[in-house]
């Protein structure tokens, strides 16, 4: 979605407003701009539609004196992409970024005609800008003016503002939207996602919803917007660096994402398995062993990817934990009134922390007296802030749109959840749990295996495949909802239709599809359902579809129905799901990059979903 950038210092700023914007380029966007204010107080703004090079070439021809500005990514929500919808926006001396939607803007912008505004774009955000400018004519000091303003905004915003008058402060705010405050060494930044902020500092202040922000070179306040009060907020320290927020020599973020999982993973497992006892140390699940014995149910909340890492983990906790379990959409669960309650368990799974359906979703579950678990990877985003406890997974930034890695971060992260909630209620054999513990340990080094072993012979499929028009994806069990995330990834990154669907359900409908264009992707590696799904692997060759399968090493079965088998290695099966994932990531990835599409920001598409 849109990105904000601030900054205010003895550097000047535009450079650094830029590269911020740059490394906020993955979040999507169709215009950006940057304004800066010269000491004396003259205003320099520049906008441009379409990509950063753009505004980077503007600014390269002339470039723009200050040490205070604010900059912005755009993803059009009211009116289209064009110079004057881009932001920053003007209204007298102040100068205004936002992100987010504000929802009464009808009202707004007639009551601001009527008392005789000069508005110039299509947009929500241009209307703040006024309304505060209309309090500054009323006398108000800026403080004051900007949060008596977001008192009659309703909806959804991170905003960034500066005034022409006072060029020395940049005061921000927020509600349900993400905005940090990086504090530097006499210098202050603000940003809507930390990889911005990150060559800068790497001590970062979340602000909650409902708190704005004055930020000055060598201090910043954060105050209430309802009542002005002052509150403090805890300072943290993020351990990612910038480099890995860097291409680091892949061709795109995506692509070296897929490269990161095994160390993704290490990270995310690193101190919490205890081997000898077969068990997962985890004081941050937080829960008692009396509070996981009165768990009655358990619901999986969360959207795209998150939510098929969900179905997989339904599934662990359900096998694992013997509790009931289900999966849901956050955008399905939220606003229908959920029967949800103290005794259930609801787990909040997001790569951002931020995607405002699973927020809605869990503050719902949260106010019904559910205790709420996170599932996030990003520390101090809003999901974790809401939730009762965290469980990070700890997969480092993700830049590609596509999840990959925070994908089998999240699955490892939920499969320790099941194995600590088994072990508690006493329903997990140990020996078991010790195999699975193993079995997570040597994970990555498998992981790793993979994606070298199977990349050449991935991208060759891919070649041959790549002009289908419609790709069917099927599993069952653990891979059914790895069919529907090989589907997802191929869909959003090369824009070929394709389906996942459980390989039981092929004869109830989606069998009709396949012909001799129609390549199948069937994920059969050896599990309590693998006979089964080799039955309907035939059924599609029968039907002359051209079979991929994905199966477990050395498996002559799979190899004497169908010459294409990606194999990868034969693991218990609770882990299967961690290695089938690889190669479809691989297949979206070469036939996206065979097509030539914008892999790290697909079209019509943005990493964080913020806005409803
Ligand atoms: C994944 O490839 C997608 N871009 C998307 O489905 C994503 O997983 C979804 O928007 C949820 O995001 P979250 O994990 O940050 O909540």
């Amino acid at each position: 979605m849109c990105g904000i950038v601030g900054y205010v210092g003895n550097e000047e700023a535009a450079p650094i407003l830029l590269d911020g914007l740059k490394r906020l380029e993955y979040r999507g966007y169709d215009s950006a701009g940057v304004a800066v204010v010269a000491p004396e107080g003259e205003l320099q703004l520049v906008r441009r539609v379409g990509k950063l090079f753009r505004l980077e070439q503007e600014l390269g021809a002339r470039p723009l004196r200050g040490r205070i500005g604010i900059g912005h990514t755009r993803w059009a929500t009211h009116g289209r992409p064009s110079e004057v919808n881009a932001h920053p926006h003007v209204a007298g001396p102040i100068v205004l970024v936002h992100n987010g939607i504000i929802e009464n803007h009808m009202a707004l912008r007639s009551a601001l005609l009527a008392r005789g505004a000069r508005i110039a774009s299509d947009t929500d955000t241009e209307l703040v800008a006024h309304l505060i400018h209309f309090k500054l004519r009323e006398g108000m000091v800026l403080e004051e003016a900007v949060r008596r303003s977001l008192l009659e905004l309703r909806g959804a915003y991170a905003i960034a503002l500066l005034s022409t008058e006072e060029p020395n402060r940049i005061v921000v705010a927020k509600s349900s939207s993400p905005l940090v405050i990086g504090v530097g060494e006499g210098a202050m930044f603000c940003g809507s996602d930390i990889p911005a902020l990150l060559p800068y500092t790497r001590r970062m202040v979340f602000l909650e919803d409902g708190d704005f922000a004055v930020l000055e070179r060598d201090a910043y306040r954060i105050h209430r917007i309802d009542t002005g009060e002052r509150v403090e907020r805890p300072l943290r320290y993020i351990d990612w660096s910038p480099v890995m927020a860097e291409k680091g020599g892949f061709k795109h973020f995506m692509l070296k994402e897929i490269h990161e999982q095994p160390r993704a993973i290490e990270d995310t497992l690193r101190g919490r398995l205890h081997r000898e006892e077969g068990d997962i140390y985890s004081e941050e699940i937080g829960l008692s062993e009396r509070d996981a014995q009165a768990i009655e149910r358990v619901f999986l909340i969360a959207c795209g990817t998150s939510h098929h890492a969900s179905l997989v983990g339904r599934y662990y906790i359900e096998m694992l934990a013997r509790l009931p379990a289900v999966a849901e959409l956050a955008s399905e669960f939220r606003g229908r009134d959920p029967i949800v309650g103290p005794r259930d368990l609801v787990v909040a799974v997001s790569q951002s922390g931020e995607t405002i359906d699973t927020l809605v979703a869990a503050r719902e579950a949260k106010e019904r007296g559910a205790r709420v678990l996170a599932v996030a990877n990003v520390i101090g985003s809003a999901i974790p802030r809401l939730a009762d406890a965290s469980f990070y997974t700890h997969a480092g930034p993700e830049i590609g749109v596509a999840s990959t890695k925070c994908f089998t971060a999240q699955l490892v992260a939920l499969l320790m959840l099941a194995i600590w909630l088994g072990r508690r209620r006493n329903v997990l054999d140990p020996i078991k749990a010790r195999e699975l513990v193993e079995g997570l340990a040597r994970l990555p080094l498998q992981m790793r295996d993979v994606i070298i072993g199977t990349k050449q012979l991935v991208s060759n499929l891919a070649k041959r495949h790549g002009n289908a028009r419609d790709v069917l994806f099927l599993g069952r069990g653990f891979s059914y909802p790895i069919a529907l995330e090989g589907a997802l990834k191929l869909k959003e990154i090369s824009y070929v239709h394709a389906e996942g669907y459980p390989a039981g359900e092929m004869k109830h409908g989606p069998i009709a599809l396949i012909d001799v264009n129609v390549p199948v992707i069937v994920i059969a590696p050896r599990d309590r359902w693998y006979e089964r799904t080799l039955s309907n692997l035939q059924e599609a060759m029968a039907r002359e579809g051209k079979i991929i399968a994905i199966a477990s090493e050395g498996d002559e079965a799979v190899h004497r129905l169908t010459q294409d088998v990606i194999e990868v290695p034969e693991v218990i099966e609770f882990l299967n799901p961690l290695l089938t994932v690889i190669p479809l990531q691989l297949y979206a990835y070469y036939v996206a990059d065979q097509k030539g599409t914008d892999i790290d920001q697909p079209r019509n598409l943005a990493k964080t979903v913020t806005v409803e």
